[in-house]
């Protein structure tokens, strides 16, 4: 069964009382039985005391003023019936069965042997009438009965209120979550619901983290949300402007009166480069939508990483004697990695150095395994244009450049750093960007082996 937690709490707390309360009642009834035995013992006792003490002090008096002696003694006690027996058998005083209408009696038996002179008697039965004694017991009994079924039900109610009043923040925090909108938390709204959706210092202790968490969960869809917006708003733009440059491009062939087969072929020819580049972002956005989804390459040992890499220096050659740059490569690890991604990685790295390095300096490469966290990092440091504070932690998001004028970004779109990024993801690793002056950092990490 599928109890609320108030109703769970309530039962417990009830069922804990009640246990509570049924010992305690049971301790009660035993305790006033034990005292209500003693109290028969005693008075047994004492009657038959002050009987023996009748019969032996009279037992050579006449038998008339004998018996009518106990029956004062035994009128002076209460409740207490008595039979003297004869050594012949026969009853010499007292009924023949003691408290014969009582419901409940306590009898006691002693030997009377060698009493009585010329009436010589046998035994002495005494017998008390408890029945009041125990119909007042059975009457406590039920009391107690009663009033732990009583009690409760008073606990399971009023518990069961105490225990909804204390969830009601809970209850309260459920119909925020329900009403909250995601559209109308923008930038209109107060401090405190900007940065969270809902403030948890008015709430109590226990909810408090709950909040926390949630608002910190919120944040993050709210930051993805901003970042998918702005993916959205970028490709829509980077691929505007080749688009209308096409249509005007087309549009004003057409119009064109005399067909000038130079001029045709020089548009085509401008227009394929527009192609082009819509290809490449294209093929870059897919390639990171691959990357990002966590779709895996060729995994294979590199007992060195440097052989692929040297590859890509190699592939460069042209644009380092191009920019008047020498470069360095330091270090080295094995890794199990894709080589076509770590090489597109460290391409990616190199083509934004060669472009920003400043010419006559040295492009480093630099491999080092970190034994502490079992990373390998591979990074490229170039000395020239010094990045902005707050622009290094931005260089990895899709279509993020530091200078966002049409000239620059009509070849590049600042897709790279995210490629690096995607890569590193997908060998377990991450990614770093430092600028001190003029000198520019940028890295990227994949998994060590596994020892
Ligand atoms: N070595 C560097 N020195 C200075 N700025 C850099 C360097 N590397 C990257 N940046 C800055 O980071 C931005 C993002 O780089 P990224 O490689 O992601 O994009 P891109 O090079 O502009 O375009 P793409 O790589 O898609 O052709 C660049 O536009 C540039 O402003
Ligand atoms: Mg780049």
């Amino acid at each position: 069964m599928n109890f609320s937690m108030a109703r769970r709490a309530s039962l417990q707390i009830s069922l804990l009382s009640l246990l509570g309360v049924v010992v305690i009642a049971a301790f009660a009834y035993q305790s006033i039985w034990m005292w209500q035995q003693m109290r028969h013992h005693d008075a047994i006792e004492q009657a038959t005391l002050a009987a023996e003490q009748v019969l032996i002090k009279n037992s050579m008096a006449n038998a008339a003023e004998m018996w009518q002696r106990l029956d004062e003694v035994l009128l002076s006690i209460g409740n207490v019936q008595a039979k003297v027996i004869g050594a012949d058998g026969q009853i010499m005083y007292g009924p023949p069965v003691l408290w014969a209408d009582a419901k409940y009696k306590e009898t006691h038996m002693v030997s009377l042997a060698g009493l009585g002179g010329e009436m010589p008697m046998a035994d002495l039965e005494l017998a008390m009438n408890i029945t009041e004694d125990r119909n007042f017991l059975t009457f406590i009994g039920g009391l107690f009965v009663i009033a732990s079924l009583v009690w409760g039900v008073l606990v399971v109610v009023i518990s069961g209120f105490l225990a909804k009043l204390q969830l009601k923040p809970l209850r309260e925090f459920g119909l925020r979550i329900a009403e909250f909108n995601p559209a109308q938390w923008n930038e209109t709204q107060s401090q405190v619901s900007r940065m969270n959706v809902m403030d948890a210092s008015n709430e109590p202790e226990e909810l408090r983290p709950v909040i926390e968490q949630f608002n910190m969960l919120m944040g993050k869809v709210k930051q993805y949300n901003q970042q998918l917006l702005s993916f959205n708003n970028n490709v829509a733009h980077e691929l505007n402007t080749p688009l209308s440059s096409l249509t005007i491009s087309h549009e004003l062939l057409l119009k064109e009166k005399e067909m000038n087969a130079d001029h045709w072929k020089e548009s085509i020819h401008s227009n394929l480069e527009e192609l082009q580049r819509m290809n490449r972002i294209i093929q870059s956005m897919l390639f990171l939508a691959h990357t990002t989804q966590g779709q895996r390459g060729r995994f294979i040992h590199l007992p060195s990483l440097r052989s692929p890499i040297e590859g890509v220096l190699e592939y460069f050659d042209y644009s380092f004697e191009d920019g008047d740059l020498s470069t360095s490569l330091t270090g080295d690890a094995s890794a199990d990695c894709d080589p076509e991604l770590i090489k597109r990685a460290v391409s990616n790295l190199l083509s934004n150095a060669i472009r920003y390095a400043k010419a006559g300096s040295t492009v480093e490469l630099d491999i080092q395994h970190n034994q502490d966290n079992n990373q390998i990092w591979i990074e490229v440091r170039n000395t020239g244009k010094s990045i902005p504070e707050e622009a290094v932690s931005r260089l990895f998001e899709p279509f993020y450049r530091v200078e966002q004028s049409r000239s620059e970004s009509h070849a590049n779109h600042g897709l790279g750093l995210a490629i690096v990024a995607a890569i590193a993801r997908l060998h377990g690793g991450d990614v770093k960007a430092t600028c001190d002056g003029e000198q520019v950092a940028i890295g990227f990490s994949i998994m060590g082996l596994s020892s």
